[in-house]
């Protein structure tokens, strides 16, 4: 990736206001000369975010996340560096040199998104083509009742049944078979390597981002063969578990509430009856990284899921992935037809409507099916119900929730309040017991470093780890001793150190004060993806909280860490190792005996 101007990106964050812009997300609270408000990254109740205005960063100190303001935007709107760094420029009315040099390893994105609008073009053109798309216009049209207008609007398409038809079309507007490879618009034979099409006698919903981009499509048999869909993959312009179908339309019409579907058919003839604010995921279950995108677009989400049991039983998960989020959740019942598509087909639009109005809370949906599923004449059943609804309002988060699903739930269920309640906090009282259990295991497997993804050898160097990020958290706040060891005035190189990560950390400091345009934190950005980042900001604010950080400091971390390295030479080169270690547990045992 070729470098953006330091200059640039200095002036890029100077110009936006890290206060500002993470405050338009994120309630934030003052602390003294910091900011606290509820990490949007990871689901707390209690904020562990910070924001530091004095040195423009921001760190979570429940999940790590932490960085600039650019890799804040990155990071909540799902943004590569250039792409946030765009979006900055952009509110802050700076232009950024076009990028000309597009090194980029693999297929650019932009590419991607071109290529896929050519295919769109091509998809488009064969549906209204007499000679290739007469079967599939009549299936979209005539079996499935979409206007010609709702058919343009969500740019619908047809893929002919021939293996080679967009591949030779895109080859002639001069795309690659990698990059239609890697786009997923082809496949690549195993015997002959040749390139063939993907998509074969489908017809084909692309996927359209909120900027206007198509960065995936799904394709649908007009039969009952299997697989009934094909799905782009995720490639470098598409992760499906970040996108909802029809957003790019939806995006304009909820504020207050949203519809979310299972299929592309129902949310196309959701938007065609006027509920534009319909949107499906694609293919997969809710991930929370959709559930955080509704959050950041409506108040409420109505879930439309099939009626089957597969439905109904993903409607749990998406029930409780948005309500984490702070989502309002209402489940939609929609008696005598599969799905919504259907329903509207059978019962008309204001039925839906009128369903719609009526849809149940979460709670409600919930002690309805407990209430339901089982025989409340007998005593067995009933204990076994209440026990149920004892475990759905003890999830409940506050007082007032409880107190009301408690009258509910007993008037419902035929038991006294009393009973319930004090079963109720009793299962409360364990959950919090157990939660707290779980964080104090958490913390202490991240204290050593277990799992750590950003810096996997960590775990095994913990003594090594501390002494390179202290003097890694020394060299990010004082220009002094950073220059020093860029210099190589002091005795520290990039071999010396014992973990990957620190390496790379060092080495990049040092690059950029070396470089002609000098040391900028903000460069990093171009150097680490947003975890790194994240640990990156840790180091420094570690330090920062410690009173003593002068030169002693600073040499007596090179000391330590030139001996953690030795240490690791002498091991592997030692071929008397086991002998050595035992030797020296005797040795250790007597001194202590001794003192
Ligand atoms: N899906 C998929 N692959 C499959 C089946 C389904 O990716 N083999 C995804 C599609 O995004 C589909 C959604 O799951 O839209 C819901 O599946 P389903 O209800 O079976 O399809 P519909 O889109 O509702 O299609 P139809 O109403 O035409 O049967
Ligand atoms: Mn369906």
């Amino acid at each position: 990736m070729s470098q953006i101007p330091r200059e640039i990106i200095d002036e890029i964050i100077h110009r936006n206001d890290i206060e500002q812009v993470i405050g338009s997300y994120v309630t934030l609270k003052r602390a003294g000369s910091n900011l606290n408000g509820l990490c949007p990254f990871h689901n707390e109740k209690t904020p562990s975010f910070t924001v530091f205005p004095g040195t423009k960063s921001f760190y979570c100190f429940g999940c790590g996340a932490g960085g600039d303001v650019i890799s804040f935007v990155m990071r909540t709107e799902n943004l590569d560096y250039r792409s946030a760094l765009e979006t900055l420029a952009q509110r802050a009315g700076i232009t950024i040199p076009a990028d000309d040099s597009e090194a980029e390893v693999g297929v650019p994105r932009k590419r991607l998104y071109e290529m896929n609008l050519e295919a769109a073009k091509f998809f488009r053109n064969c549906l209204f083509d007499e000679r290739y798309g007469k079967e599939a216009l009549a299936y979209l049209h005539e079996e499935r009742k979409l206007s010609i207008a709702t058919i343009k609007h969500f740019g619908l398409g047809y893929s002919p049944n021939n293996a080679w038809m967009l591949t030779n079309y895109m080859k002639n507007k001069g795309y690659t078979d990698e990059e239609l490879v890697v786009g997923f618009l082809c496949g690549k034979s195993r015997n002959s390597g040749r390139t063939y099409d993907y998509f074969r006698n489908r017809v084909i919903f692309p996927i359209i981002d909120t900027s206007g981009n198509i960065v995936a499509f799904g394709g649908r048999v007009m039969d009952d063969s299997k697989p009934k869909y094909l799905n782009t993959s995720d490639t470098p312009a598409f992760k499906k578990s970040r996108h909802l179908f029809a957003l790019n339309f939806a995006k304009k019409h909820c504020e207050e509430q949203m519809l979310l579907c299972e299929g592309y058919m129902d949310v196309i003839a959701l938007h065609a009856a006027g509920f534009e604010n319909a949107v499906a995921t694609l293919g997969t279950a809710i991930t929370s990284e959709q559930a955080r995108i509704f959050a950041k677009h409506t108040k409420k989400v109505v879930i439309c899921y099939d009626a089957d049991s597969a439905g109904q039983n993903a409607a749990q998960k998406a029930m409780r992935l948005l309500s984490e989020v702070g989502v309002e959740v209402r489940v939609l019942k929609i008696p005598g037809a599969k799905d919504p598509d259907e329903y509207i087909k059978k019962f008309g639009t204001d039925s839906f409507r009128r369903a719609l109005g009526e849809s149940k809370t979460g709670f409600d949906y919930n002690l309805e099916k407990i209430a339901t599923s089982y025989n409340l004449e007998l005593p067995e059943e009933k204990i076994k119900a209440s026990s149920e609804a004892c475990a759905l309002i003890a999830g409940a988060y506050t007082e007032v929730e409880r107190d009301i699903y408690i009258r509910r739930a007993a008037e419902r269920l035929g038991i006294s309040q009393e009973a319930l309640k004090n079963d109720v906090e009793r299962q409360r009282r364990a959950r919090i017991r157990e939660a707290k259990q779980k964080e104090s295991r958490d913390a202490q497997l991240s204290v050593k470093n277990i799992g750590d993804r950003v810096n996997p050898d960590a775990a095994k160097h913990i003594k090594a780890t501390a002494a390179e990020e202290a003097l890694l958290g020394l060299m990010l706040i004082y220009d002094e001793f950073r220059r020093d060891a860029a210099n190589k005035t002091v005795p520290i190189s990039a071999d010396d150190f014992v973990t990957a990560f620190s390496r790379r950390v060092f080495e990049a400091l040092c690059e950029l004060e070396n470089s002609e345009a000098g040391y900028s934190k903000a460069m990093l950005g171009q150097m680490f993806d947003i975890d790194e980042l994240g640990r990156i900001e840790r180091i420094e604010i570690d330090r920062r909280r410690l009173a003593r950080n002068d030169r002693d400091v600073f040499m007596s971390c090179i000391d330590s860490i030139k001996q953690e390295k030795n240490k690791l030479s002498e091991q592997s080169n030692d071929p008397f190792e086991d002998l050595r270690k035992m030797q020296e547990a005797i040795k250790n045992k007597k001194k202590d005996k001794n003192t």
